[in-house]
């Protein structure tokens, strides 16, 4: 469901995904599209189903309805508590030290968390090793992340090969689906206003979906520093740390202002 104009939540001009306790805000106006992409995942949930959430956080559409429909709920998360409050993980671990047994679930889920893995020193493709280690044959690695706004360069500025070839390591049945790149009639949203990156402006949300398929490839190698400051510095464009940093500066300076 790629374009706003054909989606189930658009009512009139209105997008009626985004809950009402939301503040509408543009960051919550992108965000509002995973609440239709876990509507899909649930429906590949049913009674028994084994699910792994990556990230969960403090906010789980997939734990509310694992819950309602007798589905086997787990989530791992880097962190104890997320904004304060603790989050729904079931076991706090990076995703690159998942610690379940191979193939243990039928749907590994990762909602708005993939570009952040290397922020907290986990390199992506040793976390995505560590999905599909733990996903039986035929299940799936299921991964949204939002394009042009935040997190590893890959992501910032929506380079879907880099982002193809991260996941044809480990399957050659790798799906994309563009929520909100075609936001009309919806408010066009660009998160990275005044940043100049390569391709179509605006800021959208990008479903992946990769069938776990045998045999996997050998556990990824390569070094990652232990410093975030230098990992951002080494994977983005110096442009666009002086951006961030510019933005960080407004921020505050709105805050102080406020
Ligand atoms: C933007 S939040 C999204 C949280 C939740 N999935 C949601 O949609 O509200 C990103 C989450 O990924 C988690 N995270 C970041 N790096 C991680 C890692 N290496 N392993 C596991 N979780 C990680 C963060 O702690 C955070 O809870």
């Amino acid at each position: 469901m790629p374009n706003c104009n054909e989606c189930r939540w658009l009512e009139g001009s209105t997008c009626k995904a985004i809950p009402t306790s939301w503040p509408v805000t543009p960051v919550n106006l992108v965000r509002a599209c995973t609440i239709a992409i876990n509507e899909e995942y649930c429906r590949l949930i049913t009674a028994g189903t084994r699910v792994l959430e990556i990230g969960c956080g403090i906010w789980s559409p997939i734990y509310e309805h694992c819950k309602k429909v007798g589905a086997k709920y787990d989530g791992i998360d880097i962190s104890e508590y997320y904004y304060g409050q603790r989050t729904i993980a079931t076991r706090i671990e990076s995703v690159e030290h998942l610690s379940f047994p191979d193939e243990t679930f039928d749907l590994v889920i990762g909602n708005q968390t993939l570009e952040h893995w290397n922020e907290s020193g986990c390199r992506p493709e040793k976390g995505l090793y560590q999905c599909f280690r733990v996903c039986r044959v035929g299940g799936l690695v299921l991964m949204n992340v939002p394009i042009h706004f935040h997190g590893a360069r890959m992501f910032v500025e929506g380079n879907l090969e880099a982002i193809n070839n991260l996941f044809s390591q480990f399957s050659s049945e790798v799906h994309f689906i563009p929520w909100r790149r075609h936001s009309s009639p919806l408010k066009f949203v660009d998160l990275l206003e005044n940043y100049s990156y390569p391709g179509e402006r605006g800021t959208y949300t990008l479903a992946i979906k990769a069938v776990r398929q045998p045999p996997l490839p050998a556990i990824p190698k390569g070094y990652h520093c232990r410093w975030r400051p230098i990992r951002e510095m080494l994977d983005h464009k110096v442009d666009f740390l002086f951006y961030k940093m510019w933005k960080q500066v407004l921020d505050a300076w709105h805050k102080v202002s406020s």
